[in-house]
């Protein structure tokens, strides 16, 4: 109970904006609960928003000692100190724990407060590629969340699946009663350990949780049926002079170049059918930039399977004027979107 008071002291000396008087406080805690990981973290933030670099990264790494799962996210914080090198992803354990947390508040945050389009602009780009009737036999929704994919595409498919880390997500995406069947998982092991064939897979706002897309783009390529569809969004980078194309943020999520994901798409059999530029998001004031991008696997003939116009077209998404505050950097709330030739 003592280290518990002083950690709400530290709090609120964080809060009030004393950082080096709540780092005091959170060292002296040491002297009670040398062992406490959540402890550890908290010196790691309270030390980096001090500036104190070195010490929040033995701070992150003592936690990491003795809690592996990573519940808290110490390894994206190592990674932005630069400690460590890109993760390939972040923790599993502590995107759930993150998305169970807030699953509750979750549509209400996303849909009001952040003005989130991703699951529209995933069924604008499919029906770009595929036409305003498209439809699907099976389709797999990866990172489905409460379900706001699924219930975009529930009429366009006779089946239709998700797949989610957080329980929590789950739970509120089964009461829409919106997918055929839903499971509880890490994505790319999940369509790894499948045996199946799907007709589309979409991945709304989920490539900001990994890194690396090779492995998730290897599983997809291999589940996908012979001229299916992989629908995704992603926070938008662009590759720089030294050659980076993907980054952690100071957000903790991950953003891809368009080239990073044309190349990887490619390099498992892919092919890039439509790209569009989009505001997706915002994040407090900063609207997000983002890529939608609908890859195919071309069917056994070769051709593939879409309606998409033969010339490159200019595709403009418009922010109703109510939603439009915090945009105004970014071109009078339209951005472009950019065809790509079949
Ligand atoms: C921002 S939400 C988006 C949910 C939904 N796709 C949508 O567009 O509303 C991201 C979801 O992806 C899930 N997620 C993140 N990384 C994952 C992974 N590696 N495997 C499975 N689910 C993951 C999270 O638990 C969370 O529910």
């Amino acid at each position: 109970m003592r280290a518990d008071r002083r950690v709400e002291t530290a709090r609120a000396l964080l809060d009030s904006g004393d950082h080096d008087g709540a780092l005091s406080v959170l060292e002296q805690t040491l002297e009670l609960t040398p062992d406490w990981p959540e402890l550890h973290f908290l010196i790691g933030e309270t030390a980096a928003a001090s500036g104190c670099r070195d010490r929040a990264v033995a701070a992150y790494v003592r936690y990491l000692s003795l809690s592996p799962g990573d519940r808290l996210g110490a390894l994206p914080h190592l990674a932005l100190l630069g400690a460590t090198p890109l993760p390939d992803g972040l923790p599993s354990a502590y995107v759930a724990a993150l998305f169970d947390e807030y699953a509750p508040r979750f549509e209400r945050s996303l849909l009001v407060g952040l003005d989130y389009q991703g699951p529209a602009q995933l069924l604008q780009a499919i029906e770009a590629v595929r036409g305003p009737n498209a439809s699907f036999g099976s389709v797999i929704d990866l990172g489905c969340g409460t379900g706001l994919v699924g219930e975009r595409l529930r009429r366009r498919c006779t089946w239709i699946e998700g797949v989610d880390l957080s329980v929590a997500m789950i739970a509120q995406a089964d009461g829409k009663g919106v997918y055929d069947a839903l499971h509880v998982g890490e994505l790319t092991d999940h369509l790894a350990n499948d045996t199946r064939r799907f007709d589309l897979v979409t991945a709304g706002d989920v490539l900001i949780y990994l890194g690396d897309l090779a492995p998730l783009f290897e599983a997809v390529t291999r589940r996908l049926a012979d001229g299916g569809l992989f629908a995704v969004t992603a926070e938008a980078a662009e590759t720089d002079s030294t050659g980076v194309d993907r980054r952690l943020r100071p957000s903790r999520r991950f953003a891809h170049s368009a080239d990073y994901l044309t190349r990887v798409a490619g390099e498992h059999g892919l092919v890039l059918h439509r790209h569009e530029r989009t505001v997706l998001r915002r994040d407090g004031p900063d609207a997000i930039e983002a890529h939608v991008m609908v890859f195919g696997r071309a069917p056994a003939d070769g051709r593939p399977r879409t309606l998409a116009p033969e010339r490159p077209e200019l595709v403009q998404h418009e922010v109703p004027e109510d939603q439009a505050a915090g945009h105004h950097d970014l071109g009078g709330q339209i951005k472009h979107a950019e065809m790509v030739d079949q």
